[in-house]
């Protein structure tokens, strides 16, 4: 028998038991004459003790033992001396009897400890030892326990789980899609679903009314902490609903999530339209664990021969509190951090607030005590406060005042990770204009339905049409979105025109949607939640990779596997694909 109990249950109420643990040596501490062995499964850590005394050939051998080599021990449970209340087994030990070694281990590149010695590339290229450690295996458990609760949560409401395919077409939600040569059909490729949007939109069609899947989705982006080219969404459709419905369900589920895991209450999510997310945060995911809204003051800095805030037609605020006393040096800092590429603002322009009342700012030489007194006045500064202005083109300044704005959030520590502040960001705009293109893009997807109110400008102003779309978002993460869907097909076939598709080239992409839509499409719509954003932040990681089991670098390869990888010219010559060809 490999084992009677796992290492992370026995306690003060299983004394004098004999039993068998199985597991891997996580620690060996020699004390002369003792041996404390911590013996470690997925369970937990229980300590083995062997006294030279007592048994010492038992001694002798456990004195062999090397980290992680795979043993199996009899023993008896014994109330331990030295007690560890940090451990659920901390109260007990087992004197050991006998050892059985099941396997041995090389020594690990790197400790098996919640705070490691291995460095980032090292642990992804061991990750099955990496995923040893508690703290990795916690995530990933917690993300059972997600999808768990997600499943029975759907399933009491009547969604039903259904599978789509992984080797389609191509998917248009905005990415670049990973393809997959066919050998049955030289020269042609599956794409690899970036979601299984339009699928979900046929099963409404099919009338199966509420549908969900926790999917694989592949989008050949760049990658970036909250991004990995494979990621898992909790996708869902429903029909006969308008967006109210969706949010509240969705809305639902998350707060089901919230106190199933967590054991928190979250009250109602507040809305915040689009338009507004940008004019107060300058972000369509704002973080509202804390205030520091933007404030426009161009009225406030025009006509004082300052030519920066002349010549834009935004200038904006944010009133940092108690940042009156940062220094000169920090104050540079702050403006070489705007003028990062990453945030690409021309530079920035301080307003400090002192305790004492009095007022002093870098443009002291173009604005009197008392415009600079409006200015405070406007963004309900106090004394103690830093006002941080910037200026520019609307959109551009407001995004760059949202980097400053998270910035100095962290710098002053107000990015509580165990306090969540969820909320909807609803009204999207339907479509987005590339300037250098000069073409519109849809802002979501182009099966997403503009409000039935602006539909009749979708010819002469579509950049002012607002589409039936939202966001959930969480401590300034997006974790989810959706959209109220087009089942109309004529509707459909305009918003195409409008996104540049000629006729041939919407039927060749979309020809079987809108042939669905033909026979009967109900109302529809939908959202997907990003379910390793989700996990992340729900175990306050700062990089979803944590959540993943075996994820891939930021340069999109798994450095275990050693993937992507050259295969062979036999392999490219089968799938049409050799290079004499393409060539040609
Ligand atoms: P969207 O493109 O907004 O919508 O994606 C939904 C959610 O998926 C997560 N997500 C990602 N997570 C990790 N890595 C990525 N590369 C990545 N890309 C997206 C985000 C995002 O909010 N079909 C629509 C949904 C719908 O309309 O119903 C869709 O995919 O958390």
């Amino acid at each position: 028998m490999y084992r009677t109990n796992t290492c992370g249950e026995l306690n003060l109420t299983n004394l004098n038991e004999k039993i068998v643990l199985s597991g891997w040596v996580h620690k060996i501490r020699k004390m002369g004459g003792m041996t404390f062995i911590d013996l470690r499964d997925r369970y937990g850590i229980t300590q083995l003790s062997f006294n030279q005394e007592v048994n010492s050939e038992l001694y002798a051998q456990a004195n062999k033992l090397g980290r992680e080599w795979v043993v199996s021990v009899e023993g008896v449970v014994k109330e331990r001396s030295n007690k560890n209340m940090d451990l659920p087994t901390g109260e007990i030990e087992i004197i050991a009897s006998k050892i059985n070694v099941l396997n041995e281990s090389k020594t690990p590149p790197f400790t098996i400890e919640t705070k490691t010695d291995g460095g980032d590339d090292l642990r992804m290229k061991y990750r099955y030892l990496d995923l040893r450690r508690s703290v990795v295996r916690k995530n990933l458990e917690l993300r059972h326990k997600m999808t768990i609760e997600t499943r029975s949560y759907l399933d009491n409401l009547n969604f039903l789980e259904v599978e789509t395919p992984v080797l389609i077409g191509s998917t248009p939600e905005g990415a670049r899609d990973f393809v997959v040569p066919s050998r049955m059909n030289k020269g042609e490729f599956y794409a690899l679903p970036q979601s299984p949007q339009l699928f979900k939109q046929l099963l409404m069609v099919s009338g199966f009314d509420r549908y969900f899947q926790i999917v694989k989705c592949f989008r050949d982006e760049d990658l970036r902490a909250d991004r990995q080219p494979e990621f898992t969404q909790i996708d869902c459709e429903m029909s006969f609903v308008e967006q109210e419905d969706v949010l509240n369900t969705f809305e639902g589920l998350t707060k089901h999530l919230f106190k199933s895991l967590k054991g928190i209450d979250v009250p109602d999510f507040p809305r915040i339209s689009y338009a507004d997310a940008m004019k107060y945060y300058g972000s369509d995911k704002p973080d509202i664990r804390f205030e520091m809204k933007l404030v426009e003051i161009k009225d406030l800095t025009t006509d004082r021969n300052f030519m920066v805030f002349d010549s834009v037609p935004y200038v904006g605020a944010i009133c940092v509190e108690g940042a009156a006393v940062y220094t000169r040096r920090q104050l540079d800092d702050l403006t070489k951090f705007v003028k990062r590429p990453q945030v690409g603002a021309k530079g920035l322009i301080y307003l400090r607030y002192n305790e004492d009342g009095s007022l002093k700012s870098s443009v002291d030489k173009f604005y009197s005590e008392a415009d600079l007194r409006k200015w405070a006045e406007r963004c309900n500064a106090k004394p103690g406060d830093l006002i941080l202005v910037m200026g520019g083109e609307t959109e551009e300044t407001q995004e760059q005042l949202s980097d400053l704005r998270l910035e100095m959030a962290s710098q002053l520590g107000l990015k509580d990770k165990n306090d969540y502040k969820c909320l909807w960001v609803v009204d999207f705009p339907l479509l987005e204009k590339d300037e250098e293109l000069d073409r519109y893009f849809a802002k979501h997807h182009p099966f997403t339905s503009p409000k039935p109110e602006d539909i009749h400008l979708l010819d002469s102003d579509p950049a002012a049409v607002r589409a039936n779309a939202y966001d959930l978002v969480i401590n300034g993460v997006e974790v989810g979105g959706g959209s109220i869907r087009m089942h109309d097909s004529e509707l459909q076939n305009n918003v195409l025109s409008v996104l540049g598709f000629s006729q041939e080239r919407a039927q060749e992409q979309f020809g079987f949607l809108m042939d669905a839509f033909q026979y009967g499409a109900p109302p529809h719509g939908g959202i997907a939640f990003g379910l390793d954003r989700l996990v992340s932040l729900f175990a306050g990681l700062d990089s979803i990779r944590d959540c993943i089991a075996f994820p891939k670098n930021t340069s999109g390869r798994d450095v275990m596997i050693d993937a992507p990888s050259r295969i062979e010219p036999e392999q490219l010559e089968e799938l049409g694909l050799s290079l004499n060809k393409l060539k040609k």
